[in-house]
């Protein structure tokens, strides 16, 4: 039995409301003692019991580590160029999708496992301490296939993102790529995934087709998670709620029906203002999904065309200055959220029994992560009670 206690912790977020104040679980000059990986004991720092190892936080925040529920890592290349295009007026089109496609069917399965490394590395020190990763730059049968089990080798969070776009050999013929998708492509790399993902969005697949794909994945034991509504409004939302999916994801162009159903349902919203932000979009209505009582996520949504950061910290900052989310709902939902939308209960919180994924930051509060954007905060890191970066 190995035990690390933290104490002087100046803030401590538990996410658990029995062990502090509102949503978060707020305490102050607290102490948390990890066994085993796990959450073990919460208290009072003057309290702390005997441990095999300690550490001082010196009156800093300590959370849980963030989980980060939306992430495409599984590519190869770059699209600066495309980036720079549109911060001088161009639009983001999903066709981007194509030339990321077409790199990473020429790229071995050492530099994409590579690509990945670097990812969840860069990641792992911005204090995700859970990442979900997704395939969607293959899209076909056999380079999804590579795609899942290199994702596989580094998480278990692994979504085959199926429908992304058609690739180029199905140009103009989406329904005959559904149709492969549905029976050739999920039978093969189903059991090396958790969820199904589809893009349902005009320019990648309508509501039709994003049924079939979910419907054809969850047949084969997997859980439907949605990108939807991130340039127009459109049946991504409904379809989500409808499929009872984990999430639906971006959420960024919603009309009043799509937030009843939202509230009315159990599919947690995720919001990736990182990726409004790269591509100059509008921002999501956070407070109108928050104040119908829907459950908001934060993720950073990594990928090389819409949003290439793997920082949460820098989604948190615009949650709340451009979403009006406030700091203690922006560090929830890149928490708890995420975890509810991973249908985790075991990560996203530092309640008794939870896993002991936990960060320190440079500051003495939560409020430092939005009050001081761009600054690398994260300065310690926990996984499994383990000091990793
Ligand atoms: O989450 N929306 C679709 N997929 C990605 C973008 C992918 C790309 O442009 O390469 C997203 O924004
Ligand atoms: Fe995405």
């Amino acid at each position: 039995m190995a035990t690390t206690a933290l104490t002087n912790i100046g803030t401590l977020v538990t996410n658990d409301p029995t062990l502090g104040e509102g949503a978060l679980g707020v305490r102050h000059d607290a102490a948390v003692v990890f066994e085993d990986g796990v959450v073990a004991w919460v208290g009072d720092s003057a309290d702390t019991p005997a441990a095999d190892t300690g550490r001082d936080l010196d009156g800093r925040a300590v959370l849980p580590g963030f989980v980060e529920s939306h992430s495409h890592l599984v590519f190869a290349g770059e699209r600066a160029e495309e980036f720079a295009a549109r911060m001088s007026g161009e639009k983001y089109a999903a066709g981007g999708i194509r030339t990321t496609i077409e790199a990473t069917r020429a790229a071995s399965d050492d530099q994409l496992a590579a690509n990945v490394r670097r990812l969840l590395g860069e990641s792992l020190r911005s204090g995700s301490t859970t990442v979900e990763c997704k395939t969607g730059y293959g899209q076909s049968a056999s380079d999804e296939l590579r795609s899942a089990q290199i994702a596989g080798r580094f998480t278990d969070e692994v979504t085959l993102l199926a429908a992304h776009v058609p690739p180029p050999e199905y140009a103009g013929r989406a329904d005959d790529y559904v149709a492969m998708v549905c029976d050739e492509m999920i039978a093969a790399c189903a059991p090396h995934a958790k969820w199904i993902d589809v893009f349902c969005e005009r320019g990648a697949f309508n509501r039709e087709q994003a049924r079939a794909v979910l419907t054809a994945g969850v047949e084969a034991g997997l859980i439907p998670r949605v990108h939807g509504n991130q340039l127009g409004e459109g049946p991504g939302v409904q379809l989500a709620v409808e499929m009872n999916a984990a999430s639906v994801d971006h959420v960024t162009y919603v009309t009043p029906a799509d937030v009843d159903a939202l509230a009315g349902g159990s599919t947690v919203a995720t919001l990736l203002p990182g990726a409004d932000f790269s591509t100059r979009n509008k921002y999501p209505d956070a407070r109108a999904l928050l104040d119908a009582g829907v459950t908001v996520a934060l993720g950073a949504d990594c990928n090389p065309g819409t949003c290439y950061t793997t920082s949460l910290p820098f989604c948190i900052a615009i949650a709340v200055r451009e979403l009006h989310m406030t700091p203690a709902e922006a560090v929830w939902a890149a928490t708890a959220g995420g975890a509810r939308a991973l249908q985790r209960e075991d990560v996203g919180s530092l309640r008794i029994g939870a896993r002991a994924d936990a960060i320190g930051l440079d500051a003495p509060s939560y409020l430092h992560l939005a009050y001081r954007p761009g600054v690398p905060l994260i300065r310690e890191v926990f996984k499994d009670g383990t000091l990793i970066a």
